[in-house]
């Protein structure tokens, strides 16, 4: 028996008869058949800029600033391509989304790890890793940060943001789990509306929707950076699947999205309240769709866990150099069924008390 809670994925319960509904109702019109506009259809962008203000802190962003994406990774592909970083230094937090560190290296850039506490990213050492780099860029994750979990709160983006300024840094903020920290409250601002001018925003419903419909996007600072993205985009690929982006814009636009994503949050909040159940106060469950649990070994912790048949993420590729970070990260979507679910997280809590009685 695997089980795996090494894929940070929604569950595909609240989504699948949605889809199916949609799917036979839709208007197969010519739009939906011909080349669609590159950065795509204006409604859709539409929809996603107010879903931008509702969900993901008030960014305030013109649909005309909007391209779309075939999800937050081609995004990020597209921002890290547009700010242009071969052969120069890419600032990232300690821990990172291991998909961004893959994109750095195969662009030609290295990155560089800033320190981060509980709170996230620490503005006093981005500004030492500026001054010893001489880096320009610097990708971040505001909200609920893979895999730590961390929110930066009010002060500590305002931070960021000042210091960012004040060092000329262009930001690239990755924003794929927002959502799920802003249902009972209203939204912190995120970066891109902290500094706009300066920040270019990669966003995904894949966390949300199912990572299957592909659907992302970048908010740019203005009109001429998403006139060079989109014709990145028709160089290489014409645009988005219009049926995929039309059918998300529907749903954004229609309160399908934000009932779905209710749906997976409340789920989520189960899923987190089974993982203090079985791994105690130690574990960090917020509200995404993974929790941080601390480890001192947290490489023989992964290993153990690979005997046992649970699967996570290895621990050191989320670090800009490949050593064992102070925990591990465990999806609690993956495993749609809360029972197994639950069964993984029991094995991760022998696991952790037999490495604690046998210390390697
Ligand atoms: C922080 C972060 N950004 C981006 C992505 C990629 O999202 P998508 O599936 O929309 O490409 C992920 C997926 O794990 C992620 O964790």
């Amino acid at each position: 028996m695997t089980y795996n809670l090494a894929v940070n994925l929604p569950l595909r319960g609240p989504v699948r008869p949605r889809l199916q509904r949609t799917l036979a109702s839709m208007d197969v019109d010519d739009a939906l058949l011909l080349y669609p506009d590159p950065a795509g259809e204006v409604a859709v962008r539409e929809a996603t800029a107010a879903w931008m203000d509702q969900h993901l802190g008030g960014t305030r962003s013109a649909a005309s600033r909007i391209v779309l994406t075939g999800g937050a990774r081609h995004a990020l592909w597209l921002a890290l391509e547009h700010v242009g970083i071969r052969d120069a230094p890419v600032l990232v937090e300690a821990l990172t989304f291991p998909g961004l560190l893959e994109l750095v290296r195969a662009q030609g850039g290295h990155a560089v790890a800033v320190a981060m506490d509980q709170d996230g990213l620490r503005p006093d050492a981005l500004e030492d890793a500026v001054k010893q780099s001489g880096a320009r860029v610097l990708y971040v994750q505001p909200t609920l940060h893979n895999p730590t979990t961390a929110t930066m709160p009010l002060d500590r983006r305002r931070d960021v943001a000042s210091v960012a300024r004040r060092l000329g840094l262009t930001l690239i903020e990755g924003d794929v789990y927002g959502p799920y920290a802003w249902q009972d409250t209203t939204p912190l601002p995120a970066l891109a509306s902290l500094l706009p001018e300066r920040t270019v925003l990669a966003a995904g419903m894949g966390k949300i929707l199912g990572p299957g419909l592909r659907y992302g996007w970048l908010a740019l600072p203005d009109d001429t950076a998403a006139a060079a993205v989109r014709e990145r985009i028709r160089l290489t690929q014409d645009g988005l699947p219009a049926l995929t982006s039309r059918l998300v814009g529907t749903w954004m636009a229609d309160g399908t999205a934000a009932r779905v994503l209710a749906e997976q949050a409340s789920a989520m909040t189960t899923r987190h309240g089974l993982a203090r159940k079985w791994l105690g106060d130690a574990v960090i469950a917020a509200e995404g769709l993974h929790a941080w649990l601390p480890a001192t070994d947290a490489g023989a912790l992964a290993e153990a866990l690979a005997r046992r048949g649970v699967q996570v993420t290895p621990p050191g590729a989320a670090c800009v150099v490949p050593e064992p970070p102070p925990g591990i990260r465990l999806c609690l979507g993956a495993e749609e069924d809360l029972e197994r679910l639950g069964d993984a997280l029991r094995h991760v809590a022998r696991a952790r008390d037999e490495l604690r009685a046998w210390p390697r």
